[in-house]
């Protein structure tokens, strides 16, 4: 229904993307999206190359006059740092003694080794400049055209911070509602909703860099005002939480994954973990009192806010680098090291935002599509009338 491509790589020319399935008439704010990959560069523990690059995004097609047109909207966003790449990253051959930057020595943890076995490349150059998380600036943008969708029918997505290393918010910020994490400032460095575990990352970041090596952490995404009824239980791949796992864990350096309570919910009895369900007769509506299932019931989407969390390993650039072998003398080596960041959470949070806004976007329009906005306004009243007459 809705899909989308992204090519570029971290040092080339550009990134673009490909986006199709948006609806007709939807209008799109440049500077809500531009918002987004600003939000994406930010974050304590980010490296040099977000001072370079300013990310905006260049509409190329599918937008006339500030509103979709239905047809696939292409953009570009200039990488600035190509001015200093243009002989390493050329697309025509280049001479034998031209400095093309290339890498033999693998990094633990990177796509490096398997991606250069697989595609048997001398260089893994060749390999880390597409593995590179800069692609995910692409995805950023994408995820922010489907956010204005899904904003324009009420729903909304955030994310917030809850550990860097072994430092976890406190218990009580474990349980924000959905609109207390909407609140927290989008643009704060660390956007942590505690202000003591805050301070604590800064520090453990900082010492992290210091030494030379990196931090994970976990980040929380919620989706507020997403009706019931997303996805399905008919069939595996249309089942939303599956969906929600497939495009969170493709996001470089995720590695685990928890919708509502998961984890504690394994280890308690079913009575302490499914959500009761009660009926507000006033406003007509089905409710959960608790939401330990994140908001998917059976793949389908409740009702309540959907809660995702995302475990991010810490990052393999390390400045102090592991053992590794140098590919071309197969001698034992330090691995490469690039410019690189040091944590990356804050951003992975938003990088995460915008997955489950185009996973969101697309179970919605397989419910509700149409060609035009108009046609899926008609379609989404219609449903909300079905529903409150249940
Ligand atoms: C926003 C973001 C920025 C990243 N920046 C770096 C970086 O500067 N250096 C690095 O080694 N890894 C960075 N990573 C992680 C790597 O891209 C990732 O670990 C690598 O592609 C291997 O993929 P995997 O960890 O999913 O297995 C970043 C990840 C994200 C989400």
């Amino acid at each position: 229904m809705l899909r989308f491509l992204t090519a570029g790589e971290s040092h080339g020319k550009s990134l673009v993307a490909v986006v199709e399935g948006l609806p007709g008439g939807l209008a799109i704010d440049e500077e809500f999206i531009n918002f987004q990959l600003r939000r994406r560069q930010l974050g304590f523990g980010r490296g040099e190359r977000m001072k370079i690059e300013r990310d905006r995004i260049q509409i190329l097609s599918g937008i006339r006059h500030g509103k979709t047109l239905g047809s696939p909207v292409s953009f570009l966003i200039e990488n600035r740092d190509w001015a200093q790449w243009q002989v390493a990253m050329s697309a025509q051959p280049v001479s034998a003694s031209a400095d093309t930057r290339s890498v033999t020595r693998p990094r633990p943890g990177h796509a490096d080794l398997a991606g250069a076995l697989k595609y048997q490349a001398a260089d893994i150059r060749d390999i880390l400049e597409r593995a590179s998380a800069r692609e995910t600036a692409s995805r950023v943008a994408v995820g922010a055209l489907c956010r204005i969708l899904l904003m324009h029918f009420g729903i909304q997505i955030a994310s917030h911070v809850t550990a860097v290393g072994n430092v976890r918010i406190a218990d009580k910020f474990q349980e924000l509602k959905g609109s207390e994490i909407l609140e927290i400032d989008p643009e704060s460095s660390i956007r942590c909703a505690d202000p003591e575990a805050s301070a604590r990352m800064t520090s453990a970041i900082a010492a992290s860099k210091e030494s030379g090596d990196t931090l994970g952490g976990e980040a929380e995404i919620v989706a507020v005002g997403v009706p019931a009824g997303l996805g399905s239980h008919v069939q595996w791949d249309r089942k939303l939480d599956g969906r929600i796992a497939q495009a969170m864990l493709s996001i470089p350096s995720a590695k685990g994954l928890e919708l509502g309570w998961a984890f504690a919910a394994s280890r308690s009895p079913g009575s302490a973990v499914h959500d009761e369900i009660i009926y507000d007769a006033r406003e007509k509506r089905f409710h959960h009192p608790t939401n330990r299932a994140g908001g998917v019931e059976g793949g389908i989407s409740n009702g309540e806010d959907i809660r995702v969390r995302l475990y991010l390993k810490p990052i393999p650039t390390l400045r102090k680098p592991l053992r590794s072998i140098d590919v071309a003398t197969k001698r034992e080596s330090a691995a490469a090291t690039e410019r690189s960041d040091s944590c990356v959470v804050p951003a992975a949070g938003v990088v995460g935002e915008a997955m489950l806004g185009y996973v969101l976007a697309d179970a919605f329009l397989e419910k509700f599509g149409g060609d035009s906005i108009r046609e899926i306004e008609f379609n989404f009243m219609n449903y909300l009338r079905l529903v409150e007459e249940y």
